[in-house]
């Protein structure tokens, strides 16, 4: 077996593969599972669930994934594959885990320019999410040795493609709301993109459509929460975590990786039935527990 038949087994079977693109190196999972993605939040550290980017084949996949606009489609045209992620409007029907949204009605979308990242998609048949393979807070990893220094045992196995060309992460622009802003400066200039559209990149807003994770209430139920709830009271919905049971269980076995993938998919099956109230069992702050507790708070802070 080849590590590219291995790469794409381990992938299939919802674990981790770093693997090289030409920005810097990924650590891949299925981006249509949810515990796939909750396990690339565990091997970083991550102390909260930034979204991540979805890699896709081509521009024909990422059509099923994403509503594109012209201006989208023109810079999707010119530059992919390449160092360029568009953030766009999730299409209804989407596969992707809403975890790799971090629960956002937005997805970030690629495709990559290195032929082993291409390659390994392929083999998967599905998008493929990946964050840089590197532990939250440390320096991007552009050879294949970085990744292992930095991550070791906590990728199930790395892809070896030598050094990536471009070494800066990709540039990231968004089309939420009919104005193309420049979310992230990477590999692609930012002169070229504004060639190719013939207008001038704005900056991000603040607020959550563009600062995930940095606004208080990001994602939000509209239903309020009650937060760490030791039992349960007549007429809430409930959402459980181990022992604190209902039918709605983040973790049966008290999981925090599962809890994790399950967290914002039973969020809006809850939210969904138009509660009063929904109750979260208390989950402990041991490893994922602490990005859990960090967007349950954000979407229990006051409103406007
Ligand atoms: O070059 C790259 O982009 C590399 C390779 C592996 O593709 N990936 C990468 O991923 O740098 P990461 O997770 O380190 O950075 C992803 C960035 C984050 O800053 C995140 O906030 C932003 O993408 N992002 C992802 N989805 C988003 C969304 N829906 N809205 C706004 N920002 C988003
Ligand atoms: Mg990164």
């Amino acid at each position: 077996m080849t590590d590219m038949d291995k790469a794409a087994e381990i992938i299939r079977s919802d674990n981790l593969v770093a693997f090289p693109t030409e920005t810097v190196y990924g650590l891949g999972a299925d981006a249509t599972n949810d515990l796939a993605v909750a396990k690339i939040y565990a091997a970083k550290g991550r102390p909260s669930f930034n979204p991540l980017i979805t890699h896709v084949e081509n521009v024909e996949q990422a059509f099923d994934l994403a509503v594109f606009s012209g201006d989208a489609l023109t810079l999707a045209a010119q530059f992919w594959p390449g160092p360029l992620t568009l953030v766009l409007p999730r299409k209804a029907g989407c596969t992707v885990s809403l975890l790799a949204s971090a629960g956002l009605p937005s997805i970030a979308l690629r495709v990559p320019r290195h032929p082993l990242a291409l390659e390994l998609i392929r083999a998967v048949g599905r998008p493929i999410v990946a964050p840089s393979a590197n532990a939250s807070g440390r320096i991007s990893p552009t050879t294949a040795q970085h990744v292992r220094d930095g991550l070791g045992e906590k990728v199930d196995l790395i892809l070896d493609g030598g050094p990536c060309a471009v070494g800066l992460e990709s540039t990231i622009v968004s089309f939420l709301d009919g104005t193309p802003r420049l979310l992230r400066a990477g590999g692609l200039a930012r002169a070229e993109i504004e060639e190719a559209l013939g207008r001038k990149l704005e900056g991000a807003t603040a607020g959550p459509l563009h600062a995930p994770g940095q606004l208080e209430s990001h994602y939000a139920p509209s239903a309020p929460l009650r937060l760490n709830a030791s039992e349960w009271r007549a007429g809430e919905a409930q959402l459980g975590f181990g022992r604190l049971d209902a039918p709605l269980n983040l973790s049966r076995k008290g999981d925090v990786v599962e809890a994790a993938a399950n967290l914002f998919a039973m969020l809006h099956q809850l939210d969904a039935s138009a509660p009063k109230v929904i109750a979260v069992a208390a989950i402990p702050m041991q490893g994922l527990g602490e990005a859990i507790n960090d967007r349950l708070r954000r979407a229990a802070a006051p409103r406007e």
